[in-house]
């Protein structure tokens, strides 16, 4: 079937053409990567959730203005989006100091930022993702200066958004990555996922660590914390 052809495959996902040319289909694995790659495993049950949970978020984001590459989710794993050119730059928002920020300007990690910080790292495995100023970006031409302002502004909305939302869930938004792409019309639309694969997120109570670190860190209760985020998100579960 034309549908099968397999245009890209990620750490997370692969993503596959459709008889649509402005459609792709993206099927979420279960397979974990740390440190550029480094570092390997599987989480059981992460497709599912990352794939759902991406999709409700990024249709809560549409619903408050915020343009976004989700079209449709066809099962657990899969969803359709719109194609897109995905813009080389990872843009990093934080609210707390945690990870590789707390590492390069050594502040402890838990430390409250005095205003969200919007990073951006240069998209590149090869390099490692390296963090670029907005002068890297703009000789190396990764993106313009009106892209590089509108990611910023898309950035900071998203983040003031998804802090509201992960607050009714009982849950604190420390920081997050995201990857924005181009539709034929020049508009910029927010792609990629939303998951605790791209989200650190803490218990608001015992700040527990509920993402990726856990696998990261090998803190264990990895499947778990996953799975509580997504009861939590849905509003399932009583706490
Ligand atoms: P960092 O502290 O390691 O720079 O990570 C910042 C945020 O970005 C954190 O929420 C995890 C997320 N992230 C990704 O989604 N993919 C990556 O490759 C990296 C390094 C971080
Ligand atoms: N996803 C990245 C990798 O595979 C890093 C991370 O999320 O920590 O290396």
């Amino acid at each position: 079937m034309a549908e099968e052809t397999l245009l890209y495959e990620g750490k997370a996902k692969k993503v596959f053409a459709t008889s649509d040319p402005g459609v792709v289909r993206v099927l979420y694995k279960d397979d974990a990567t740390a440190f550029n790659g480094e570092k390997r495993g599987t989480i059981a049950g992460k497709g599912a959730i990352n794939n759902q949970m991406s999709n409700l978020l990024f249709r809560y984001l549409e619903e408050h203005g915020v343009p976004t590459h989700f079209v449709e989710e066809i099962s657990e794993r899969e969803t359709l989006v719109r194609k897109v050119e995905i813009i080389p730059l990872e843009v990093v928002v934080r609210n707390i100091a945690a990870g590789s920020f707390s590492k390069r300007f050594g502040i402890e990690e838990g430390t409250p930022l005095e205003r969200p910080l919007v990073e951006f790292y240069y998209k590149n495995d090869a390099l490692g993702d390296p963090l670029v100023t907005d002068d890297h970006a703009l000789i190396l031409h990764l993106a313009t200066a009106d892209d590089l302002a509108e990611l910023r502004r898309l950035a900071l909305a998203v983040n003031d958004l998804l802090v509201r939302r992960f607050r009714e869930a009982g849950l604190i938004l420390v920081d997050f990555k995201l990857e924005f792409g181009r539709l034929p019309s020049g508009e910029i639309v927010l792609a990629d996922e939303i998951s605790p694969d791209t989200c650190r997120l803490w218990d608001e109570r015992t700040r527990e660590k509920l993402d990726k670190d856990r696998f990261r860190r090998d803190l264990g209760g990895v499947e778990e914390a996953y799975q509580e985020v997504w009861a939590r998100l849905k509003g399932g579960v009583a706490r």
